[in-house]
């Protein structure tokens, strides 16, 4: 059990294990998407992983829980390399969060976070739908278990997709734009959701363009350009002092 419950707030509190990534490249055929990337997220931390298209951030993400495969360098979840890890395993000790939810159409909030406990977790129906409901509670839902995606908002689907993730019980957590499909009067609700599962421990890896969660949330800003990380850093230091041209750059036209 990577979880514990807090009594106070009957809210999980999470156990977050150390990711670290080490020298990992990346490639699609012969163009190198990632070029040598090194990086280290403590425990309970959340990096923000910042960037113009094309970067990697997204690849970067999808090696790190093996949707498609390093072709060298390691990724070390709490000191073990993820790549001897099984990836159904892996996938369910690293939860992703994708932009568009990728929920089940054909089946209510409740069956989607439900589904993987059954599939990967092996629990009785019974036992996945308890955790199921418990999980959509605590991301606000509990009223809305019987509803299929098309009569959610798309702030609710993504916190569907968030409960989902959660109820594997993972170990860190990986954002890869998770507010971009979404209105503008949602992104703020998902984006503080994001906030509080870092304050109860959890370890995350963030790729957005939302740049004030970044300074506000992060413990470390990473910047990625061209398949390299170019700085790595404070997010007062990143955002305030950059170093390099392409961090300036990059501000200039974002900011
Ligand atoms: N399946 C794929 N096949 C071939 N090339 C790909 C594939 N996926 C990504 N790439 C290429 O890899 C590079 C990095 O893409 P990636 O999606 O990681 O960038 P990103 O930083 O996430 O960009 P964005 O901010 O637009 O999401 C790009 O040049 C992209 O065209
Ligand atoms: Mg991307």
């Amino acid at each position: 059990m990577s979880t514990s419950t807090n009594a106070s707030t009957d809210l999980l509190t999470f156990r977050g294990s150390s990711l670290e990534v080490r020298d990992l490249t990346m490639a699609f055929g012969d163009i190198k998407v990632l070029r040598g990337v090194s990086l280290s997220i403590a425990p309970g931390t959340t990096t923000c992983i910042i960037g113009p298209s094309g970067s990697g951030k997204s690849t970067l993400l999808r090696g790190i829980n093996r949707l498609h495969e390093p072709a060298s360098g390691d990724v070390l979840l709490d000191g073990e390399s993820a790549l001897k890890v099984k990836p159904d395993v892996l996938r369910s000790r690293i939860g992703m969060v994708f932009q568009h939810f990728n929920l089940f159409p054909d089946h209510t909030a409740l069956e989607n976070v439900a589904l993987a406990l059954r599939s990967v977790k092996g629990m009785s129906k019974a036992e996945a739908k308890e955790r199921a409901s418990r999980r959509l509670a605590e991301v606000g839902l509990a009223e809305r278990a019987d509803h299929r995606p098309r009569d959610l908002s798309g702030g609710q689907q993504q916190r569907v997709a968030i409960a989902r993730a959660l109820a594997m019980e993972p170990e860190v957590m990986l954002f890869d734009e998770a507010t971009s499909a979404l209105d503008p009067e949602l992104v703020k609700g998902v984006l503080t959701l994001m906030a509080g599962l870092c304050e109860r421990g959890m370890t995350m890896a963030v790729v957005t363009h939302e740049m004030g969660f970044a300074r506000r949330v992060a413990d470390q800003v990473v910047f990625m350009d061209e398949g390299e990380v170019v700085e790595a850093g404070k997010p007062a230091d990143l955002f305030d002092n950059p170093q390099s041209e392409r961090l300036q750059r990059f501000l200039s036209e974002v900011l």
